[in-house]
């Protein structure tokens, strides 16, 4: 195959993982702007009536060949949930006395319903494996010329609770493991203060190269590298995603919020899983008092995880042996 067809493929890849990934980040709404049948003024799509307030998207301009323009703006949405009462979270010793049980929104009912992975964990590795094959000795961006290993992620295929990070530090990055250094070992004590095992767990970033002098990433190398973020998410449909940091809120909720606003909220994906977004680690090192937040955070994904899984009221149809559907 040509290099040119071979790039043509992998870009026409990316744009249908890219559109995947923004419906799986809620987007539910694309608004053409200028469209030559709209009316001066008039909105192109209409708001649906009682439609969830608007909290996050992007606007985007894609220039044709011919030199036209289209101007799109995608919106996402939140889900209202109803805070319920919290059931006792475990008291870990890690977060001293401060800590205090808060509102979950443990058995607000939400849609879609997650249902778990039904590929065994062996069908789900061999994706995962798949999907670091397709990455492989990765020039997609600028990030790749200083780089010793890439991180891909770690943990259990059969995971229900993904942490997403913002991307390889030094010690990742010479390991190609993630969260191993100073942040790691918190983020370990943490997950046992939770009652699990980091195994037992899904961990990885939005961007799998470290970027130099651990610099925030760039929208760009985000854009570029998060498509991969969301094939994990994809594959391993986890029932709870914490975004730490707000790198990873920023690529999986579309939002560019400080994490002191949005912090402890649920966000819902379209797979049906439950994202909440808390501090990083790395700022717990250096803010001590921020860990009394985070507990209170994750209080709340532990309340849930408690929670029997919701039934799917429209489960998908039951293939017949003919091959047709119920
Ligand atoms: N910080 C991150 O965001 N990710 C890592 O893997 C390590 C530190």
């Amino acid at each position: 195959m040509s290099d040119v067809r071979e790039d043509v493929l992998l870009l026409v890849r990316d744009l249908q993982t890219e559109l995947r990934v923004l419906r799986g980040l809620g987007v539910r709404v694309v608004k053409r702007q200028a469209q030559p049948e709209s009316q001066p003024g008039e909105p192109s799509v209409k708001k649906p009536e009682n439609a969830a307030p608007k909290i996050g998207g992007r606007k985007t301009t894609y220039q044709f060949g011919d030199g036209r323009q289209a101007r799109w703006e995608m919106v996402m949405q939140e889900r209202e949930a109803k805070p319920t009462k919290a059931p006792k979270g475990r008291q870990a010793q890690l977060f001293g006395q401060g800590a205090r049980a808060e509102e979950s929104l443990a058995q607000a009912p939400s849609k879609p319903v997650w249902q778990p992975n039904p590929l065994s964990a062996e069908e789900v590795q061999a994706k995962l494996d798949e999907l670091r094959q397709e990455i492989g000795d990765c020039t997609r961006c600028r990030l790749h010329t200083g780089r010793n290993n890439l991180v891909f992620g770690a943990g259990s295929p059969k995971a229900t609770l993904l942490f997403a990070g913002e991307g390889p530090g030094r010690d990742e990055d010479r390991t190609g493991k993630p969260f191993v250094g100073r942040a790691g070992h918190l983020l370990d004590k943490i997950i046992e203060a939770m009652g699990l095992k980091r195994e037992d767990t899904y961990i990885c970033n939005v961007i799998k190269c470290r970027p130099p002098e651990n610099r925030t990433p760039q929208d760009d190398e985000m854009r570029t590298c998060g498509i991969f973020l969301a094939r994990q998410i994809e594959i391993i449909r986890p029932r709870h995603i914490v975004c730490l940091g707000s790198t990873a809120a920023k690529y999986l909720l579309q939002i560019n919020q400080a994490m002191g606003k949005i912090r402890g909220r649920f966000f819902e994906h379209s797979s049906g899983a439950r994202i909440l977004p808390t501090y990083h680690p790395a700022y717990l090192l250096r803010n001590a008092k921020a860990k009394k937040l985070v507990w209170e955070d994750l209080q709340k994904v532990m309340g849930e995880i408690k929670q029997p899984v919701e039934e799917d009221p429209n489960p998908p149809p039951v293939p017949l042996r003919s091959g047709l559907t119920s």
